[in-house]
């Protein structure tokens, strides 16, 4: 049988992923940075680097869908008589005699091998720093001494990254460097209303450097063979406009088996408005010189690296299985908690399929990414429920997206998604469940972010919920408006011009009789929650009142929002169903069966059960379950984006991993563990790994978008890899629901769903100030806990009472 290409493998033990081959089906990235200062990094060094926002703060450039793809980098040159190399291959592309690329928790190592040289770089940003280091180290294995020529080399983008691609009349002028021993200044707008810049540095006497793009490059030359680098010569080159980058040139000799660091470092400084200038238009570098000086040694560095493992090793100790399935412990003990980590900081601005230009922080999205997140920095996803919920409008209406950088909700987008207000009760819960901390419902939060409008973050809630009640349409079920949770069914943008967005174009909505049953659900998922903490905070009469729209809501469903077989999707602007078997084509969409089974509307009367197996019957296939089925062959204008892609891909009918869990969530509430499961599996990354060898083409650590319909062209090919909600829901399924680990307000509850398979496992669970040590016994059950002991003392019902302290916990199925 013919051996299948593989472009790397899982090293668990160091929690890396090993790239041996530079030639990967796709770009293969990772993220550096926790806070503040990010950078985005492929297998060969491709990439940029951004302060807070990657839209406003762009540090360096990165052209996206160029080609060749992925051009444009932190490139060091090695020119070795006259052979000229990368230690990631790229953009020379000369031949290695070794490559490896390992992309770990926030740093990327990546080492390159030729003609007896080893150049190993690790990229990382250190721990509360605003600053990339790339610690380089040469190595002459050969046994004669040779003499090497270096070149670094990064261009600066002109701060907004949108700006810096389009207009060229004036950035072509307003390039402005300052070079002052080895460090590299970038400092253009300074002059006037910035008060920041980035520098390049390395700890290492310099021969030579060079600042201006095309002086260096050549303007008929390309990265694959700058002219300074391919002549041996540095240039000194001082930009004045045009294209400013940053490089620099060291000679260096090493004898046989001699090893030499630099560190490079690429950091960014503000500076007070009084303090801007040292003198004329000359930068303060007081803050530079003092960030150089934390980093300008390998002792140092090596010090702030071994300080960022200790972090994720903290991080990551605070939910760890042992099931004895190396699959499944590698994801839910590594990469899928470093994925919601990733997906937390970026939402969905910048990856190698999001420009960092479009997009800011999502108001859904946002709430669904601290889901997977809050265990990990509980103050962090506070402060991000405060900023989310800042942008909402006195009626529970909000911004859909807003801007990191400024926190202001984005006006282009605007508002107007009616599932979004729903999301801000899902990710509260899950921070107080997490952290027991009930005072951030007293947090004073305005509207719009506009000083004076404070009420009560509870307050926030509770308009939430009136937003869907004060909405509903002639069913009474939620008015859909924009859109809800799937951004392409447009169902009041009745759109025939390509100049449109159907995410801004709200055409119709006048009289519309829209409805959507995936935000029913939703409502009622959340409703449940909402009237827990009411009741829980002693908010009776509230819980009440909520606790009746709720059952309305399910009522409504029943009568209006069920098909036969399966839930309908929507109402469209006339009234007609979506999502139904009468409808010709996408007859079943999962939203709706997702959320409406979560939400049990129905179980009684079989309802959950059929949902689920038409989900099984229709939207499974060999990669997971598709959106809808059959796939739209046409465009249909009252329908709007959904309609708007070929078949299989995106939202219509692709497998939009992002709402797979809610389906296997409904499989687990109903107690079906060996569905829940294979479905489960379907997606996982470390499962299907073969298939991102090639098929999938994305990365194989992490979860993408989307994968392919089967009525796609190739079904099975993955897009979209790292930010989206999939990583934040496949944690969620997994940890709460499959192994059944739940934070609850008063404890720890234990629900596993497993399938029959399923041997013993131990959770290590840290929570709050306690530590539980939680070994599960299925005994062949799919679900149902018979027995719990707490510290050797049987406890009744399956919520552990939450105390501090080291505590040992068997569970009998
Ligand atoms: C968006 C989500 C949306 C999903 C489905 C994603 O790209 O970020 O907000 O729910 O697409 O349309």
């Amino acid at each position: 049988m013919e051996q299948q290409k593989r472009y790397g493998h899982f090293d668990d033990q160091h929690r890396e992923y090993v790239i041996t081959d530079p030639q990967t089906p796709w770009p293969w990235i990772n993220y550096l940075g926790n806070e503040d200062f990010f950078s985005l990094i492929s297998n060969t060094a491709g990439g940029y680097s951004f302060y807070k926002d990657a839209k406003f703060r762009r540090i360096t450039r990165y052209r996206y869908n160029n080609v060749p793809m992925d051009n444009g980098g932190r490139y060091f040159y090695i020119k070795d008589g006259d052979t000229v190399w990368n230690p990631g291959w790229k953009p020379c592309k000369t031949p290695l005699d070794f490559y490896e690329c390992r992309h770990g928790m926030s740093y990327t190592r990546i080492t390159g091998k030729k003609n007896g040289i080893e150049a190993s770089v690790l990229f990382f940003v250190p721990l509360k720093k605003w600053a990339e280091v790339q610690k380089l180290t040469l190595k002459n294995e050969s046994s004669e001494t040779k003499s090497l020529k270096l070149f670094s080399f990064e261009e600066w983008c002109l701060w907004n990254a949108a700006t810096d691609m389009e207009n060229f009349q004036r950035n072509f002028s307003t390039g402005e460097v300052e070079i002052e021993g080895s460090t590299i200044y970038h400092k253009t707008e300074y002059r006037e209303r910035r008060n920041h810049y980035a520098f390049y540095h390395v700890n290492a006497e310099i021969e030579g450097f060079d600042t201006d793009r095309e002086t260096f490059v050549g303007l008929y030359n390309e990265f694959a063979d700058p002219q300074a680098v391919m002549e041996g010569k540095p240039r000194n080159s001082h930009a004045h406009g045009w294209s400013p980058i940053a490089s620099h040139y060291i000679e260096v000799t090493l004898k046989p088996g001699e090893s030499r660091d630099f560190v490079f470092l690429l950091g960014y400084i503000e500076n007070e408005q009084e303090k801007k200038f040292s003198a004329p238009q000359v930068i303060n570098k007081e803050k530079a010189h003092a960030l150089i000086a934390e980093l300008d040694t390998t002792e140092k560095v090596d010090k702030a690296f071994a300080e960022l493992c200790e972090y994720w090793d903290a991080l990551l100790n605070i939910y760890k299985v042992k099931t004895g399935n190396d699959k499944l412990d590698r994801m839910v003990n590594i990469w899928n908690q470093y994925q919601c980590m990733v997906t937390f900081n970026f939402s969905r601005s910048a990856s190698f399929f999001e420009s960092g230009v479009g997009r800011g922080m999502g108001f859904r999205d946002s709430n669904q990414d601290l889901v997977g997140f809050v265990h990990q920095i509980p103050p962090r996803a506070r402060q991000r429920i405060i900023d989310i919920a800042s942008t909402q409008f006195p009626d529970g209406g909000c911004y859909h997206q807003y801007q990191p950088l400024t926190k202001r909700g984005n006006n282009d987008i605007g508002g107007g998604f009616n599932d979004d207000p729903c999301w801000l009760i899902f990710g509260t819960v899950a921070y107080i469940k997490e952290t027991g901390d009930f005072s951030i419902l007293d947090e004073m939060v305005p509207f719009d972010n506009q000083p004076g409008s404070e009420v009560t973050l509870f307050e926030h809630l509770k308009i939430s919920m009136n937003h869907v009640i004060n909405n509903l349409g002639p069913n009474m079920l939620p008015l859909i408006g924009r859109a809800d949770w799937n951004d392409c069914l447009n169902l009041n943008c009745f759109s025939w011009d390509p100049n449109e967005s159907f995410q801004t174009t709200e055409n119709v909505s006048e009289g519309t009789k829209a409805e959507s049953l995936m935000i029913a659900g939703l409502f009622v998922v959340t409703g449940k929650d909402y009237v827990a903490l009411c009741r829980k905070i002693g908010k009776d009469a509230e819980a009440e009142r909520m606790q009746q729209a709720v059952d309305a809501m399910i009522e409504a469903v029943k009568k209006h929002g069920w098909d036969g077989e399966w839930y309908l999707r929507a109402y469209d602007f006339y009234g007609r169903k979506i999502g139904s078997n009468e409808c010709e084509e996408a007859k079943i969409f999962i939203e709706s069966q997702g959320w409406c089974t979560m939400a049990e509307i129905g179980a009684e009367d079989g309802l959950v059960a059929k949902s689920l197996d038409s989900c099984k019957k229709y939207l499974e296939c060999e990669h997971g379950m598709v959106l809808n089925n059959p796939a739209f062959s046409k465009y249909i204008y009252e329908y709007g984006e959904i309609s708007s892609y070929p078949e299989g891909y995106k939202e219509n009918a692709g497998i939009f991993c992002h709402n797979n869990p809610w389906v296997i969530i409904g499989e687990c509430i109903a107690g079906r563990g060996n569905d829940a499961w294979s479905h489960y599996a379907k997606i996982l990354p470390s499962y299907v790994e073969e298939k991102y060898q090639t098929l999938h083409k994305v990365e194989p650590y992490v979860n993408c978008q989307m994968v392919a319909g089967k009525d796609a062209f190739k079904p099975g090919e993955g897009k979209n890899s790292w930010l989206t909600g999939t990583a934040a829901w496949m944690w969620y399924t997994v940890s709460e629901f499959i192994l059944g680990i739940k934070p609850d307000y008063d404890g720890i509850r234990i629900d596993p769903c497993l399938p029959e398979t399923a041997g013993d496992y131990t959770v290590n669970r840290k929570f709050r100030e306690a530590e539980y040590e939680i070994t599960i016994h299925p005994n062949g059950a799919q679900k149902g806990v018979k027995s719990i002991t707490l510290d050797g003392q049987a406890i009744d019902g399956t919520v552990i009472p939450y105390s501090k302290g080291k505590h040992t916990v068997e569970v009998t199925m």
